[in-house]
């Protein structure tokens, strides 16, 4: 059986498309202290279970381990995985689990809180929904994050020039964490909204541009050089500061909303 939009299994590795950018995407901010420390409370704090669906290279995973709960990592794309593994390696709360999140191989009930950061977009909804709550203990947390550029001007721009380069990056529907709470049979009580605004180098800018899906392995060499020239004009006249908008999706699929 396949998963996902590509609907692969998690040994198709040439499929999985992150196996191609892992080597950019340390370049990528990570998440605000704040938003990881109001995780990891809502979530029950140290020593509680927690299992994050597409990890990547551990941005959210590391810290949540850093503040003491038990974080299974599950995550398609081997290479996003052993760089996971090898930034992981003094956490022994982590464990990495090669698969995808419509079918992850773990035990049912076996964890209070299920995260999906900036992965919601790349997951089959009906089928994780169904894995999500085949996860989850009576009263467990899920919480999606999503990110979405800010509308600075150097961000606005950047976002113009990449869909000039590559018209097939249309800006993604909102709606999926809304859709994946619908699947899992939840709600969602609330959204929370942070922002986070990283300045950034030439070279950061680069890596970062190149570890973007329809960016890196979508363009070819000399559609990415054009980019990263108008990247660098851009820079130029705006301030580079990779602006993000962080929302907070929280809900669970069954019991009410814990007092806060
Ligand atoms: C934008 S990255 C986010 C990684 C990490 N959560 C973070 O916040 O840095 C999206 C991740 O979702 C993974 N992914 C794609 N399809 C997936 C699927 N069907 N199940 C689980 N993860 C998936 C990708 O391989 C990639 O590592």
């Amino acid at each position: 059986m396949g998963f996902g939009r590509a609907n692969l299994t998690p040994t198709d590795d040439r499929g999985w498309v992150f196996n191609r950018l892992a080597e950019h995407y340390p370049a990528r901010p990570g998440y605000p202290d704040e938003l990881v420390d109001r995780l990891a409370g809502l979530m029950g704090g140290t020593g509680s279970e927690v299992v994050e669906l597409g990890a990547g290279i551990g941005d959210l995973a590391i810290p949540l381990a850093g503040r003491g709960l038990r974080v299974h990592a599950v995550e398609p794309a081997r290479a996003m995985l052993s760089l996971l593994r090898e930034r992981a390696r003094e956490l022994p709360a982590i464990t990495a689990v090669h698969a995808a999140a419509e079918s992850t191989g773990l035990p049912a009930a076996c964890c209070d809180a299920v995260v999906l950061a900036d992965a919601v977009q790349w997951v089959e909804p009906r089928l994780t929904g169904r894995e999500v709550a085949r996860l989850l203990r009576p009263g467990g947390l899920l919480a999606v994050v999503e990110a979405w550029p800010l509308p600075t001007p150097f961000m606005t721009a950047l976002v113009g020039a990449i869909e000039t380069f590559n018209p097939r990056a249309r800006r993604r529907p909102p709606g999926r964490a809304t859709q994946l709470f619908g699947c899992a049979g939840g709600r969602c009580w609330e959204v929370e909204r942070w922002e986070d605004r990283v300045p950034l180098d030439r070279a950061r800018l680069e890596s970062i541009l190149r570890s973007l899906s329809f960016v890196g392995p979508a363009l070819g060499e000399r559609a990415l050089d054009d980019l990263l020239a108008a990247a660098d004009g851009l820079a130029a006249r705006c301030e580079p500061i990779w602006a993000r908008e962080l929302l907070l999706h929280l809900g669970s699929i069954d019991g009410p909303k814990p007092d806060a």
